[in-house]
């Protein structure tokens, strides 16, 4: 996009005022970093970034813009999948990299409170330093953050045991497009008192607030751990295998899938063998944990399987290191071969088998020249649809792959969100009414129209 025109002199002294001369930023050279996507789809331009350091001052830049009618985009570690973290119609973004406090960490209760910048990483190491767990995690821990993942609901490799973000959440301080500040930190455990605000935000993508901490639930730290890659078939054959153990495992963490050409192009990527040799049609990553011997518990549980082609088993250490690392460089792999399509979809099991054998011909009828690249997490139905060989605005395949999905009952994102990317697809899934409704509760909490105004609702829904 051309660039925006600068901020206007008036905003610009109002927005200093608050963060100071440091924190707002406009030198394009450093302002470009913060336009562009993980994935290089989808690239803008921002007039400024703006840099708070607190939760007032979050209050007053969000205060300042909505009187001004200017259009935020709030911005994590801008990890985010689906064009909705970056500024693709000019807005300013605002960064939460300075809140980054994890704070009240009650190693009795296990809960933590974080900072909407803080990172899954911190997040995890402070909860272990309290003898707990944190329940959500995924390869970009490092820089994903706690509002990121607040904003869009994150999911990630345990959501087979712990759920996603929501689950997690006991409740949320944000920054309301009015400017008023929604300080929900505080619940308990059990609290009925009212709607539930926080799970509210949850899931919103920054278009309702601008999360400034999180109160999380921790899970217990189990002492022992097994992983194993399992070769399987065909995804049918897989995801009865995956039932099972779900139903017989109660320590299963991860059930992760990825066919034979994806082990092999993450195999070529990181320069190592594939975890299993050759590589099955469908490999199946499992881990449980739990007190007792692991490599016994798993091991029973994989005997007891039908259809396994082939299995390696690890406990701590290198084997099982590398085990994941097959499994988690899958994105950046993918990444390699260029600015592409990601479908992140969810499917009813009794579906799902029959969308991973059918999709990747549908993709090339769609588009002759693309390529289907398939993960996911198989143990929550949820399928990553990756797509190279397509211009980033080519909406023919995504439109093939949504098409798809709806049509066997599933949902057009299971986790990483709407973004910019799908919100022509949110009306066809949720319906109108539904749409109404999530329309109206934006209107109610950011009246001005200036939150991520892009993100999540479609042109003429
Ligand atoms: P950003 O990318 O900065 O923003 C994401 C969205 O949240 C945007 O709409 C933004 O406006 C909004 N937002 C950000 N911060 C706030 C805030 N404080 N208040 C309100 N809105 C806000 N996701 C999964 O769910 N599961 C996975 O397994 C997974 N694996 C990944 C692996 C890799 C290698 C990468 C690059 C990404 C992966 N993701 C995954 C996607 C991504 O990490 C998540 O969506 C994450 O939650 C985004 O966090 P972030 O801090 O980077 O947010
Ligand atoms: C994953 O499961 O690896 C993530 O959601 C990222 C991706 O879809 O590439
Ligand atoms: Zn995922």
């Amino acid at each position: 996009m051309p660039d925006p025109p600068p901020l206007a002199p008036a905003l610009r002294r109002a927005l200093v005022e608050v963060v100071g001369p440091d924190h707002l930023l406009t030198d394009p050279a450093v302002t470009a970093g913060h336009a562009i996507d993980w994935t290089g789809r989808f690239r803008g331009a921002t007039p400024g970034v703006i840099r708070p350091g607190s939760v007032d001052e979050v209050a007053a830049v969000i205060g300042v813009c909505a009187a001004e009618g200017v259009a935020v985009v709030a911005q994590g570690g801008n990890t985010g999948l689906v064009g909705g973290s970056v500024p693709l119609a000019g807005e300013v973004v605002l960064t939460t990299a300075r809140l980054t406090t994890i704070a009240e960490v009650d190693a009795d209760a296990g809960r933590l409170t974080a900072g909407a910048g803080a990172t899954i990483a911190a997040v995890h190491a402070a909860a272990v330093s309290a003898g707990w767990a944190y329940g959500v995690d995924w390869a970009a821990r490092d820089t994903a953050t706690v509002g990121g993942s607040v904003a869009t609901n994150a999911g990630g490799l345990r959501v087979v045991r712990h759920g996603s973000t929501r689950a997690q959440l006991l409740g949320v301080e944000a920054v309301l497009g009015t400017g008023a500040v929604l300080r929900d930190l505080g619940r308990l455990e059990k609290d009925a008192t009212g709607y539930d605000l926080s799970g509210l935000l949850c899931g919103s993508e920054g278009t309702l607030g601008v999360v400034t901490a999180a109160r999380l639930r921790l899970v217990p730290d189990p002492p022992e751990r097994a992983t194993a890659a399992l070769g399987f078939a065909s995804f049918a054959a897989a995801v009865v295998a995956v039932g099972q153990m779900r139903r017989t495992l109660p320590g299963l963490e991860a059930a992760e899938a990825y066919r034979a050409a994806e082990a092999e192009l993450v195999a070529g990527h990181l320069g190592r063998a594939p975890a299993l040799r050759p590589p099955p049609p469908v490999t199946v990553v499992v881990e449980c944990a739990g007190t007792g011997d692991q490599i016994e518990t798993l091991g029973a549980a994989v005997a007891a399987l039908d259809g396994v082609l082939g299995a390696v088993v690890a406990d701590e250490g290198p084997r099982r290191t590398a085990l994941w690392r097959h499994r988690e460089a899958l994105t950046e792999a993918v990444a390699t071969l260029g600015p592409h399509h990601k479908l992140d979809v969810s499917l009813p099991a009794d579906a799902l088998a029959a969308f991973a054998e059918e999709v990747p011909a549908r993709v090339t009828e769609a588009a002759p020249g693309a390529r289907t690249w398939l993960f996911g997490h198989l143990g929550d139905g949820n399928l990553h649809v990756n797509v190279t060989g397509v211009a980033p605005d080519d909406q023919a395949v995504d439109d093939a792959v949504l098409g798809l999905v709806l049509a066997r009952h599933g949902s057009i994102s299971a986790e990483h969100g709407v973004g910019t990317a799908k919100r022509r697809w949110v009306a066809r899934q949720r319906g109108d009414v539904t749409v109404a409704a999530m329309r109206a509760v934006k209107t109610a909490l950011d009246p001005a129209g200036i939150l991520n105004p892009h993100v999540l609702f479609g042109d003429g829904d």
